[in-house]
């Protein structure tokens, strides 16, 4: 056989698994490629089986939590700094919606305190009267109300906030905020998750955080995989990236601010556009989340000067999210193509990074039998594993072999 003969036999076996590839595509028709001329369907949460996020490490879960603090003029109300350090570690909740089982269920207000250790020259003392409601007074206000998590520092401590969720049962997450900080230099500003170490051993904590630092330049954040600092105190580079915020914007701006933790890596998002990616040291455990507004003094933190406070406002706060919990709501997700996707049995994909309110699970697609909504793509199969159609530049290649081939046979 020739070699031109055996170039259009090879070139033809590929042109065949082309058209294979194509076919099985347009048959099973994987999550990830959903006929996107058909429009998602806004959904409740009930209808869907999973959700799938977008962006450079897109994972799926089978939960979705939103808190929305746009609208609770009803709650609202600025309390005064309380000045004694008594006073302020025992002060009650601000407003009965702190009292509401829709927040209960989910969030606990925090009040531990931290004393002056090496490196930590300021007492700290978190307050519930540092979470409150606040009237939206923006000259151009998009909301009647936030939720506000307040630092100041206080003659003998600093007076500091933080909100946990009751659960340490959160694996894999993807959670966002409209949110802004303002206030002055010395401040901490975080979004995380946590995982203590087990008392008595010798593991890390495990930490995925993104925080605003006030006495950054307004155009930056930081964005870690904790530990950041080895035991001589010096930075981890590979732990931490010390990131500008896109478009201009600054953190004194609303602004959506994604943290997404999966098997593979933490990525941070601003107005879903990336901005850090850490793959080191990735949290594999189970782990609670927080939110807080906090100094201690520190280098790391740097210290608010007396009289000074700074505010973490949140107009809304969502999570999709795996649990290690089988009693939260059963996902109807069962297997694990073991590469962050699922399998078939996610019926009904849902998104809430497609067009659609705050917190509106959105319908991507799902199944022809029992599906719900009878115009959005369908799949019965497949996950991110499945087949692709061949890219343009593989179909031009092969043609070209083709006629290479026909050519000088
Ligand atoms: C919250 O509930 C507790 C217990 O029922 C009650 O004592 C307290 O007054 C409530 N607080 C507010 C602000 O509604
Ligand atoms: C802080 O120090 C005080 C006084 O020394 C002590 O009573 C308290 O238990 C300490 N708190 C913590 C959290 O270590
Ligand atoms: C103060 O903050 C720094 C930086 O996060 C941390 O290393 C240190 O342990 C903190 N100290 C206390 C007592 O929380
Ligand atoms: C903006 O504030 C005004 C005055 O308090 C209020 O009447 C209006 O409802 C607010 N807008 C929104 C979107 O809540
Ligand atoms: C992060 O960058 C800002 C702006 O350059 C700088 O002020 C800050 O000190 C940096 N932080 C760290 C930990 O390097
Ligand atoms: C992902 O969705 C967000 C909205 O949640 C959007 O802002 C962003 O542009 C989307 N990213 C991509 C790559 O489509
Ligand atoms: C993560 O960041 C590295 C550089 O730090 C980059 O090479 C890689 O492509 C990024 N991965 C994703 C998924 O963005
Ligand atoms: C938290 O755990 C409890 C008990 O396991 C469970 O009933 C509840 O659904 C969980 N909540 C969330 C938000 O996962
Ligand atoms: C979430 O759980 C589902 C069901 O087990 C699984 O298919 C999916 O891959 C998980 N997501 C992540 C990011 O691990």
């Amino acid at each position: 056989m020739s070699l031109t003969s055996t170039v259009y036999l090879l070139s033809l076996a590929s042109y065949t698994h082309l058209c294979t590839a194509v076919d099985e595509s347009i048959f099973s028709s994987p999550p990830e490629h959903f006929s996107l001329s058909s429009k998602p369907v806004a959904v409740a949460d009930s209808a869907c089986n999973c959700f799938v996020t977008n962006g450079s490490d897109t994972a799926y879960f089978a939960h979705h939590g939103f808190y929305d603090f746009r609208s609770l003029s009803q709650y609202q109300g600025t309390p005064a700094l309380i000045a004694d350090a008594g006073g302020t570690s025992n002060a009650p909740i601000t407003s009965g919606y702190f009292n509401l089982t829709s927040f209960t269920s989910f969030w606990q207000p925090q009040n531990w305190n931290a004393n002056v250790s090496n490196g930590s020259p300021v007492l700290r003392l978190n307050s519930l009267n540092n979470i409150y409601i606040e009237k939206n007074t923006d000259a151009a206000n998009t909301s009647a109300t936030w939720l506000t998590l307040r630092t100041a520092r206080q003659s003998t401590f600093q007076s500091t906030a933080e909100i946990a969720t009751q659960n340490l049962t959160y694996q894999f997450l993807s959670m966002r905020m409209l949110a802004r900080t303002i206030g002055s230099p010395g401040g901490c500003m975080g979004m995380f998750t946590y995982r203590a170490p087990a008392p008595g051993s010798s593991d890390k904590v495990q930490e995925v955080d993104l925080e605003v630092l006030t006495m950054y330049p307004r155009d930056h954040v930081q964005c870690t995989n904790q530990p950041s600092l080895d035991s001589e105190g010096s930075l981890i580079e590979a732990a931490t990236q010390n990131v500008t915020l896109p478009d201009g914007l600054g953190w004194d701006d609303w602004a959506v601010y994604r943290l997404d933790w999966t098997p593979h890596q933490s990525i941070w998002y601003v107005n879903g556009q990336q901005i850090a990616n850490i793959s080191f040291q990735t949290p594999r455990d189970p782990t609670s989340i927080h939110i807080n507004a906090w100094s201690n003094g520190s280098k790391w933190t740097g210290s608010m000067a007396p009289n000074t406070e700074a505010h973490l406002q949140i107009q809304w706060w969502e999570v999709l999210y795996n649990a290690t919990a089988t009693d939260a709501a059963t996902p109807s997700v069962t297997a694990d193509d073991g590469n962050g996707g699922h399998s078939g049995s996610c019926n009904a994909v849902c998104s809430i990074d497609v067009d659609g309110p705050p917190g509106q699970a959105m319908l991507l697609s799902s199944s022809a039998n029992g599906g719900s909504s009878g115009d959005v793509g369908s799949s019965k199969n497949g996950g991110p594993g499945g087949p692709r159609p061949m890219s343009l530049g593989w179909q031009l290649t092969a043609l070209f072999v083709v006629l290479y081939a026909v050519f000088f046979s």
